[in-house]
């Protein structure tokens, strides 16, 4: 027996929802077959409806009002692409699971401040509530850690998940750049916004880790427990220091399993050359997975983008047609686990400094003596020669100290023991390292 055609109604038009909207269509036979059901769009809402759509939306119900379109019984799936935590996308999204309806969306700031009630009340409903679009765009790394890897335990979730960052990052590596030159670079090729806050500040990258630790490790969903860090702070030098010492510097999003507690982290990170993610380059996105089963796996593609977003819409769009419903959050609200978090200050492993030490004799042995006295060893020391040009040489050396697994305040304690010290004449550069 056929059956009736899923009907979709779709909040949003803009860059994913406009590519929603055409791929539904141009893969509508195709999706058909895969689904034994036919999709077909028979609603839209967006906030202008006058506004040229590039396709014709005329034929389809408008709705002024997303939430109306929510709770619609002209659809039997609601799409919220329109984005934003609050406001009418919330409003939205609930209303349509407090009917029943399933409810595709793409928007991580949703599902990172309200995913847990908004799971809930899925559930209560037996409604789907799907979101592979809202970490990392086309690669479809929520189904691989729900579905693809159930079978596994799964030990870390490392990525790189905000390309406006490694776009910066991998601009500054390559030319030598300043991070505000390569900020206007990328505001200028339209791959960061007017107001770049959200993701040199490393909140889109929180938000994204926020969904994908509850998804990897079975906590509840808590952005607040995370550590966040952008890279407003990585200089020249720095990506200078890593390259001679073997890593590159990106923005990660890492969430680690210790003992019974998660580290939960975003920050700039040094990552050895030789590894997967080190590989990436510009406004490309990769998760590694560390796991018991598979051991190491790696995805790495499109983060953003209309057409790459939207395969994961459509995607999710096809599992409804077929009648596939997960716990949204990989297990029953009820049945996640408090996230209890390792502070960062009990963070463990391996750190670059690179410190500005005033040119006085036995300045460098103070600041080792310093890093013993709480029992940090170093891996590497280098002592560069400080820049002698002009009239007027500098009387600061630089001197980049990479330290072997250590605790992260006992580092602290030293760093501001040396800072107390006067030896330094500027605050120390401090970038943790992944080395696998
Ligand atoms: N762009 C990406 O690469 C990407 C990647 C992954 C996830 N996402 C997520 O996808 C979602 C959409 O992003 P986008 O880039 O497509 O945004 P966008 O281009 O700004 O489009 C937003 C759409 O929502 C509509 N809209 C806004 N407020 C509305 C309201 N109150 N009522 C009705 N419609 C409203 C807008 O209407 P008008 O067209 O009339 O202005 C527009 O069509 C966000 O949650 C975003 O985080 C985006």
């Amino acid at each position: 027996m056929m059956l009736a055609p899923l009907r979709v109604g779709i909040a949003g038009l803009g860059t994913v929802g406009g590519s929603v909207l055409r791929r539904l269509h141009a893969q509508r036979t195709a999706l058909g077959q895969r689904t034994g059901r036919d999709i077909v769009v028979t609603a839209v809402s967006a906030r202008d409806r006058a506004k040229p759509r590039g396709m014709d939306v005329g034929a389809l119900h408008w709705f002024d009002d997303p939430v109306v379109l929510a709770t619609s019984d002209q659809i039997d799936l609601f799409v919220e692409l329109m984005g934003g935590s609050e406001g009418p996308a919330k409003v939205a999204v609930e209303a349509a699971l407090q009917a029943g309806k399933p409810v595709v969306t793409a928007n991580k700031a949703l599902l990172a401040h309200h995913g847990m009630a908004l799971a809930e009340l899925a559930e209560a409903k037996h409604a789907a509530l799907a979101f592979e679009a809202s970490v990392a765009g086309g690669i479809p790394i929520v189904k691989t850690l729900r579905e693809g890897l159930a079978g596994n335990q799964v030990e870390r979730v490392q990525g790189i998940l905000n390309g406006t960052c490694n776009y910066i990052l991998t601009r500054m590596e390559a030319e030598g750049l300043s991070f505000g030159d390569c900020l206007v670079e990328a505001q200028r090729l339209g791959y960061a916004e007017a107001d770049p806050t959200f993701d040199v500040d490393g909140f889109d990258t929180a938000h994204k880790l926020a969904i994908l630790t509850t998804l990897a490790f079975g906590v509840a969903l808590d952005i607040e427990a995370l550590h966040i860090e952008g890279i407003r702070s990585i200089t020249p030098a720095d990506l200078a220091a890593a390259d001679e010492l073997g890593y590159r510097i990106k923005l990660l999003g890492v969430a680690q399993r210790v003992g019974a507690r998660v580290d939960g982290r975003v920050h700039p990170t040094m990552v050895p050359k030789s590894t997967a993610l080190a590989q990436v380059g510009g406004v490309t996105n990769a998760v590694t997975i560390f796991a018991d089963a598979v051991r190491e796996l790696t995805l790495i593609g499109p983060g953003a983008g209309g057409e790459a977003t939207a395969s994961a819409v459509v995607a999710d769009i096809a599992d409804i047609a077929r009648g596939i419903r997960s716990a949204p959050l990989g297990l029953p609200v009820t049945a996640l686990g408090a996230a209890a978090t390792l502070p960062v200050s009990e963070h463990e492993g391996g750190f670059y400094i690179r410190l500005s030490v005033r040119d006085t004799p036995g300045a460098v042995a103070a600041i080792a003596a310093r890093m013993a006295e709480r029992s940090i060893s170093f891996e590497s020391i280098v002592q560069r020669h400080p820049p002698r040009h002009g009239p007027d040489p500098s009387d600061v050396v630089p001197v980049v100290l990479v330290t072997y697994r250590t605790v992260e305040s006992a580092l602290r304690d030293a760093l501001d023991a040396v800072v107390a010290d006067g030896y330094i004449a500027e605050l120390p550069q401090v970038i943790r390292i992944e080395r696998e």
